[in-house]
């Protein structure tokens, strides 16, 4: 070991336990980092360092609420009392695969729901979709709605259903916007 080696070796030496991450110019001239574990980094070129630091910044959180978040378990839970109760028999549901022609049909439901509170004939009760519903499933000679094949096989009620079913029922129907 030459005098150079020894103290370029004391100078590491004494910067590492200041602390300090430091750069010293190796023989062949390019550049080594040295970190205070010291660990060598590769050499190379003496270029300002460019980490992706704001890679958290760039992308805008998504706001969580932006959209109402759908409960997948009372969704799955009202198809089955929709399937369940055979309302398929008499009313078409893509959601639910049903077919049936002898009641309006349910594709949109969650929508129509709330022209049907608007349509000045309706003599209900209800003021929100949601209760439209609840009222159309427990008392469905409340209101005679257009697109059905009229008296042929009369909406029956469902009042015998628990209030829970008719939450689920309610609210998978709501969702069919
Ligand atoms: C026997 C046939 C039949 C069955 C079964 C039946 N419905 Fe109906 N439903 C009708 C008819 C007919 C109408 C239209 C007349 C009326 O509003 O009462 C109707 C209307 C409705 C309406 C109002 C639709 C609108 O466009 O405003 C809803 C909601 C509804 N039914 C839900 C259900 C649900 C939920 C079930 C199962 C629990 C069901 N129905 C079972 C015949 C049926």
């Amino acid at each position: 070991m030459n005098v150079m080696h020894m103290i370029q070796a004391l100078l590491l030496t004494l910067l590492l336990l200041g602390g300090q991450v430091i750069r010293v110019e190796a023989e062949n001239g390019a550049a080594v980092v040295l970190t205070t574990a010291g660990q060598a980094a590769a050499p190379r070129q003496p270029t300002p360092t460019s980490r992706p630091t704001q890679t958290h910044r760039q992308t805008p959180t998504p706001q969580p609420e932006a959209t109402p978040s759908v409960d997948a378990k009372l969704l799955a839970a009202g198809k089955a009392i929709y399937l369940a109760s055979y309302c398929g028999v008499c009313h078409t549901l893509a959601a639910a695969q049903t077919t049936g022609i002898f009641g309006p049909s349910h594709d949109h439901i969650g929508h129509t729901a709330r022209q049907r509170i608007a349509d000045p004939t309706y003599q209900g009760a209800a003021t929100t979709a949601s209760d439209y519903l609840r009222e159309s499933i427990v008392a469905p000679s409340t209101y005679f709605a257009p697109g059905a094949m009229n008296g042929r096989h009369p909406m029956p009620s469902y009042a015998h259903l628990s209030d829970a079913d008719l939450d689920a029922l309610v609210y998978f129907l709501l969702q069919q916007q």
